[in-house]
């Protein structure tokens, strides 16, 4: 048996290429590198040899072992991908193939309402704005007027993610989707009236606080945007959502850092009988106001020729109020029972001229 390391390394490529498969190309690998294969013979050899022979021989076989290593761990690749091809290439579907009669699809609740509030507002001549989830701090909070150390930070438990290796910027999940307010008026000239519904998030769980939930922004930028323009809009849209054209809707005084002045919108109930709309009691549905001086300056336009008002609304809590739905992780169980009863006709979709 030959033990020249060269013909040795063709004799194995050989073996290699000629194996198909990889039950043959294992059987290559074990002959060579196994415990009683080739190689392995070969160094156990260098054990009796004189010192000058051996570091010579050793220099050689180790060189031989590297290459046979590499080479096998090459057609083992190879011949993987190869099998997995095949494996994809059988296992085509046939897309011609009947579906099983499970029921249809319906809507989620929270799609539902999303399509519904987005409708309502298409209707008054708003379009749709995105943003990301993860959004910067100086988008989510400074921007908005809300700088490090404002007390305001401290109410919506942020999720920080981790600093980037050369990028100073701090990020966080966005807890608000009042940050796309600042992304739309960096990047579109005024007149303004945009909505953008989304996720957004916060360090907090339990019956009426999910760590992922969804809200929906508004933001309306002209040159005599009033109070009025605010009330009127919010109004009619409350009424309408609820279906509802007596509805008593509420404005009261509150605070957001990013409006003045800023007001809670509050929608009549009876506490005693859930019913929306009737009874002595109030409920908070949304929050309100005109936009802040400084959050027009933060995004360049001139406070003294711009003004305009904003609101966020939690879209869960809209969608509970409306569908009866008392329990907020409901939401996201995938309870096929719960989806059934509140998942709505995804043939039917928010149209205004049918009512919602
Ligand atoms: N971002 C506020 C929150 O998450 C909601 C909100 C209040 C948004 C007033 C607004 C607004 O645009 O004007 O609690």
């Amino acid at each position: 048996m030959t033990e020249d390391p060269d013909i040795l390394r063709k004799e194995c490529q050989a073996a290699l290429a000629a194996a198909a498969d990889l039950k043959s190309w294992d059987a290559v690998r074990v002959s060579w590198l196994g415990k009683s294969g080739r190689l392995t013979g070969l160094l156990k050899q260098l054990g009796g040899m004189p010192p000058d022979l051996r570091r010579q021989r050793g220099v050689e076989l180790n060189r031989l072992r590297d290459d046979l290593t590499h080479a096998v761990t090459a057609r083992g690749e190879a011949l993987e991908n190869q099998a997995l091809d095949a494996r994809l290439r059988a296992e085509s579907v046939d897309i011609s193939m009947p579906v099983p009669q499970r029921g249809r699809g319906l809507v989620h609740p929270v799609s539902q309402a999303v399509e519904e509030i987005t409708a309502l507002f298409a209707a008054m001549g708003f379009s749709v704005a995105e943003g990301p989830d993860i959004e910067t701090d100086w988008h989510n909070f400074s921007a908005l007027n809300t700088p490090a150390h404002h007390p305001a930070r401290t109410d919506q438990d942020t999720f920080y993610l981790p600093p980037v290796e050369g990028n100073e910027t701090a990020r966080v999940l966005r807890t608000q989707t009042s940050g796309v307010q600042i992304r739309t008026m960096l990047s579109q000239k005024p007149p303004i009236r945009i909505i953008a519904p989304g996720r957004t998030y916060r360090a907090d769980h339990d019956a009426t606080h999910s760590p992922m939930f969804h809200q929906c922004e508004g933001l309306v930028i002209d040159r005599d945007i009033t109070l009025g323009h605010l009330k009127g809009c919010l109004t009619g849209f409350l009424r309408a959502f609820f279906n509802n054209p007596d509805l008593p809707v509420r404005f009261r005084a509150s605070y957001f850092p990013f409006t003045e002045p800023s007001m809670e919108v509050d929608i009549g109930w009876s506490r005693r009988t859930g019913e929306i709309g009737a009874g002595e009691d109030w409920l908070e549905v949304l929050g309100s106001g005109m936009v802040q001086p400084r959050v027009l300056a933060n995004c360049g336009l001139d406070p003294r020729e711009w003004q305009g008002f904003a609101f966020g609304m939690g879209i869960e809590r809209l969608a509970m109020l409306k569908n009866g739905i008392p329990d907020l992780r409901s939401f996201y169980e995938s309870d096929v029972r719960w989806l059934t009863h509140f998942g709505s006709n995804p043939l039917m979709p928010a149209l205004l001229h049918e009512g919602l």
